[in-house]
């Protein structure tokens, strides 16, 4: 069993075969799957997949690509959307200095007020970081993130971040991008605890390897999972099982 921790099902991408996509994952044993929201458009149809499927469960948030005109109205209509049954978690959220669609200051204000409603609502958090390390860290550190912990999704960065990161109660999860023979995030994927690990694909992105060039989805999560397994020298089965629970328990799943 797996759980596919992040992935956008809502994309377009599934417009053709979503409903078959979804069965193939529960047929590839995916126990659930967490469908990510960007902003209030792509949250709310997260939510409706989820409504539509037991074992789909959705993310609520502004994305730090998506935040230029983010008001405080938007913040309130996401915190509204949290309250449904079937949100598990406020993402995805962060800071994002490699696009750079808004300030760094407008992104980090952002990313601190759904801090704050991530902590009022009791959700954890989804984070995501491109080239903002430090920044990123600083505001995990001086917020009340820890409150409600979360993960750091598709981990980048060097050993001496993952070692912070793994300080603070946070989880960290790798992507498809571990399989790939140029990939440097070995000695990260060894170094992180698997008590502090989950599974994803951030689907349709990053497919694994031997399935690169083809659309990314759910039901390609174990090659990633074998790849932890082959990193850490454990049995697959194992893996899918510690990252199961530890997913079911940070996201409190019901399933
Ligand atoms: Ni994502």
């Amino acid at each position: 069993m797996y759980i596919d921790t992040h992935c956008h099902l809502d994309f377009k991408n599934y417009d053709e075969d979503r409903e078959i996509v979804i069965q193939r994952a529960i047929k590839s044993d995916i126990q659930a799957i967490i469908t990510i929201g960007t902003n209030i458009e792509t949250s709310k149809m997260a939510i409706k997949l989820a409504e539509n499927y037991a074992s789909v469960f959705a993310a609520v948030g502004i994305h730090p690509t998506d935040c230029l005109q983010t008001t405080d109205e938007h913040l309130e209509t996401i915190e509204e959307l949290s309250k449904h049954e079937k949100v598990v978690a406020i993402g995805e959220v962060g800071l994002d200095y490699y696009h750079m669609k808004a300030t760094k200051e407008k992104q980090q204000s952002i990313f601190r007020k759904q801090i704050d409603l991530a902590v009022r609502q009791n959700l954890p958090l989804i984070i995501h970081n491109r080239d903002s390390h430090d920044d990123i860290y600083d505001i995990i550190t001086t917020s009340s993130s820890s409150k409600v912990g979360g993960v750091m999704h598709s981990f980048s960065g060097d050993m001496d971040f993952l070692e912070k990161i793994l300080l603070t109660n946070l989880h960290v999860s790798f992507t498809g991008n571990i399989t790939f023979k140029k990939s440097n995030n070995t000695p990260l994927v060894e170094r992180s605890p698997i008590q502090q690990l989950l599974l994803e694909t951030d689907s349709p992105f990053l497919t694994p390897t031997p399935l690169r060039g083809k659309r990314n989805e759910p039901a390609f999560l174990v090659h990633t999972a074998k790849k932890i397994a082959e990193i850490k020298n454990l049995d697959v089965n194992e893996v899918g099982y510690v990252t199961t629970e530890n997913a079911k328990k940070l996201f409190r799943l019901n399933v």
